[in-house]
């Protein structure tokens, strides 16, 4: 497959496993890992019912080709808030890389640079934001409300001058959805993974830190997650529609919102000057028994016109997905863990190819739908198939 677009990826460097497919990657990673971290990696909230019901809604969503268009030239390209990317995917803000790779952040920014997409640098990134930025790629940074106020908008600062491309605020986690499975492993930090960007407050006495710079997120303990006791301690749950706007005045970078699947909500984002929307459930992360969000997308579209972009994560696996995505309004993906599965098996080389198995798979469905680029993607038709369609009642008479 040749990619045609501007930033398009090329073979990787070094070669790593041909994975014939993503249900391989995935045990490939989790052979990779530690138990509690692939726990604390794969896991979602509660009964991890959003969790599943991410994947069974983007499966219900059945596309409608269309034919006879001539797709003998096309491409992938897309334009995420402001910016040319090779396919409209961007990476999702994932804490602590380091965890499944030592070489963290850097390894996924530099798949990202030669892949053409976008990295999402989270607050509780294991590698300084100026570091991702020095890879070259187009890097977003992700803010979580802190309970210290002044320290956040040093970040949103630091953010602008430290090169990022955007801000993104994340606005669903008041503090960390129960995630049972670290909690039964006590899942805790190993010490040289650490949240760099809150290294400051942990000198300051805020979050008390031991000799090595470990934190509450270090210290296991019995029946808890210690990264929870940590954004207990860290987030602060008192964001409001004020703080939106202060941080909106605060930084003239495009500001992306997190979070969202309620269209009011996501109405007043856009209002309130978010360039960009991710209608999003924290990947089953946060409330258990949230809405889907490829089943929550439909109405934030049309709620927003054409006056912002919208974009999509939560159970994103494959290059068909994405045209899922596309054909029922968004400009774009993010995707979390299957990037995380590459950065695991094979690092840097490991999670380039993840992003080139991604636009393959674009690039292929996109000709076999009938569409030579992403804005006839997104005028797809779609035809959902009911998770339960009521049995027939057989007493009733065929019309
Ligand atoms: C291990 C892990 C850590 C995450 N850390 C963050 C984070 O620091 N900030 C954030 O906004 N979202 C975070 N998320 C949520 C992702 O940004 C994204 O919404 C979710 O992973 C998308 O679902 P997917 O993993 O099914 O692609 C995290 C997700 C995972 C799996």
């Amino acid at each position: 497959v040749t990619l045609q677009a501007p930033a398009a990826p090329g073979p990787a460097r070094e070669p790593v496993t041909d994975w014939p497919d993503w249900t391989q990657l995935e045990r490939l990673a989790r052979a990779a890992l530690p138990g509690p971290v692939w726990d604390f990696l794969a896991g979602g909230s509660g009964q991890e019912s959003t969790l599943r019901a991410n994947r069974a809604a983007l499966e219900r969503i059945s596309l409608i080709p269309r034919v006879l268009r001539d797709v003998s030239g096309r491409t992938t390209t897309g334009h995420l808030v402001g910016a040319d990317t090779a396919m409209p995917v961007a990476i999702a803000p994932v804490a602590y890389h380091r965890l499944v790779h030592p070489d963290g952040e850097l390894a996924s920014a530099r798949a990202a640079a030669r892949a053409g997409v976008p990295i999402t640098i989270s607050t509780l990134s294991s590698t300084p934001l100026e570091q991702v930025v020095g890879t070259g790629a187009i890097t977003w940074f992700q803010l979580y409300w802190l309970r210290d106020r002044e320290r956040c908008l040093a970040l949103v600062d630091r953010a602008e001058q430290g090169g990022c491309a955007a801000l993104m605020l994340t606005v669903d986690v008041p503090w960390m959805g129960r995630r049972l499975r670290d909690v039964r492993n006590g899942f805790a930090l190993p010490d040289h993974v650490q949240a760099v960007h809150l290294a400051s407050e942990t000198a300051g006495g805020h979050y008390p830190a031991g000799p090595s710079g470990s934190t509450a997120a270090h210290e296991s303990v019995l029946g808890r997650s210690a990264v929870a006791t940590h954004t207990d301690l860290t987030f602060a749950p008192a964001l409001t529609w004020a703080d939106l706007d202060e941080i909106r005045s605060r930084t003239r970078l495009p500001l992306i919102v997190k979070g969202l699947l309620d269209a009011d909500d996501a109405r007043r984002a856009v209002d309130a000057g978010a360039d960009a929307v991710v209608v999003s459930n924290h990947g089953g992360r946060q409330l258990d028994g949230a809405l889907p969000s490829i089943e929550a997308l439909p109405a934030i579209r049309s709620a927003i016109g054409g006056q912002a972009q919208v974009l999509l994560d939560s159970g994103i696996r494959d290059g068909i997905d994405v045209l899922r995505a596309l054909a029922l309004g968004a400009d774009g993906v993010l995707i979390g863990r299957p990037l995380l599965w590459g950065l695991a098996v094979g690092g840097e080389a490991g999670a380039y190819r993840v992003l080139e198995l991604l636009a393959a798979e674009l690039y292929d469905g996109l000709g076999l739908a009938g569409c030579t680029d992403v804005r006839e993607a997104q005028n797809l038709k779609t035809f959902l198939l009911h998770a339960s369609s009521p049995s027939p009642d057989p007493d009733e008479e065929i019309p």
